[in-house]
């Protein structure tokens, strides 16, 4: 396993981190522990969850015991709002310490490593927000503060924000980013780079269609992810995505890969791409990625994949708002 410095952070992260989401949605609780246990035996020491996946936070806080707590970067992430009856805002000092003292509690620990702000809020003024970031980091509940979900220019906002008022800066970048899904190589990926913001790639298999396992015209196959997750059926309609997937079916057999390993291999080729969060609903669909660990891409090969799916850099973000003007003006 490679490790990768965490943006401006002391923390040296695994190239691929273990995503939770399916802890008990997919995978039950004995198969989550054997998920963890792989993965930390395959030298995977950064594992993500969040408050609105179920029960994964609980899950992992049995899983993790003291001894497997100290070996891993732990994040989570706030974007429920549990408290007051929901009337207070996402992002908002009263949720986001609500959420984070719920989430301490059932992942059982004192702090987590990364805390994340799940989404923009446009309702809460950015200072508030920034300055209960700050607070958490000082209170020795989180170590580090990071976004997901944001525009570059939502970040950029921050970070001028957290240094004119000596704040903690966000230090990570959680965003949508695989062979079908390149949206912030357009918008976000200079942005990164000129702050040294860690990049964590949410979704690296597109949330399954990168498995070749959907095909337009035949159905959604029974206890996929599509059958739940609405937001599936337009990547499985797209002639675009169709035509892709295709095209990469004989690059994988050239390289005698399996469609899966072939776009993890993609992402880890780029050097942008800090850690790859592993998504999976059997424990075979991590498995099958740790087989793969020594192998890289052969440049030209990666050079071929760029090209044959740069329509995909232009094109809608997943799971990005398209409110580009917060509610309260935050400058007032
Ligand atoms: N910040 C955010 O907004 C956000 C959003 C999404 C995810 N995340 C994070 O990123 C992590 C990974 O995301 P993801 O789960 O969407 O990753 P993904 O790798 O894109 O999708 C994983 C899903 O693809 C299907 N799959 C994977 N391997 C397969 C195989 N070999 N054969 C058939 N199907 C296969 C499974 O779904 P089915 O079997 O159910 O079809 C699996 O649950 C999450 O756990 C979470 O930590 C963050």
């Amino acid at each position: 396993m490679e490790y990768r410095r965490f943006g401006n952070t002391g923390m040296n992260v695994s190239r691929l981190s273990l995503g939770a989401m399916t802890f008990g949605r997919g995978l039950d609780r004995g198969e989550s522990a054997r998920v963890v246990d792989d993965a930390l035996d395959n030298g995977i020491n950064f594992i993500d969850t969040a408050d609105s996946y179920f029960d994964s936070e609980e899950i992992l806080g049995e899983i993790l015991t003291p001894d497997k707590r100290e070996r891993v970067f732990l994040a989570t992430k706030v974007y429920r709002q549990f408290c007051r009856d929901g009337k207070a805002a996402r992002n908002s000092r009263v949720n986001i310490l609500n959420s984070l003292e719920r989430s301490l509690r059932l992942l059982n620990t004192d702090y987590v490593d990364l805390y994340q702000l799940h989404h923009p809020d446009p309702d809460t003024p950015i200072q508030e927000t920034l300055e209960t970031l700050d607070t958490i980091v000082k209170q020795g509940k989180a170590r580090y503060v990071g976004v997901s979900n944001h525009y570059a220019w939502q970040m950029a906002h921050m970070l001028g924000e957290a240094k004119a008022r000596g704040y903690e800066p966000i230090v990570s970048y959680q965003a949508n980013y695989s062979i079908l899904d390149r949206q912030l190589e357009f918008e976000a990926i200079e942005f990164l780079r000129k702050f040294n913001i860690a990049l964590m790639c949410y979704s690296p298999l597109s949330s399954g269609v990168l498995t070749g396992k959907y095909h337009t015209g035949q159905g959604i196959p029974e206890g996929s992810r599509a059958t739940v997750i609405k937001y599936i059926e337009p990547y499985i309609n797209d002639d675009t995505v169709g035509r892709i997937v295709e095209e990469l079916k004989p690059i994988a057999a050239e390289q005698g890969l399996q469609l899966n390993q072939l776009a993890i291999l993609w992402l880890l080729a780029k050097p942008e791409a800090t850690t790859i969060i592993l998504g999976g609903s059997r424990p075979e669909h991590f498995s099958q990625i740790y087989e793969i660990m020594d192998r890289t891409l052969p440049s030209e090969v990666v050079e071929r994949i760029d090209a044959l799916s740069e329509a995909r850099i232009y094109c809608q973000y997943l799971n990005q708002g398209h409110r580009t003007a917060p509610a309260l003006n935050p400058w007032a």
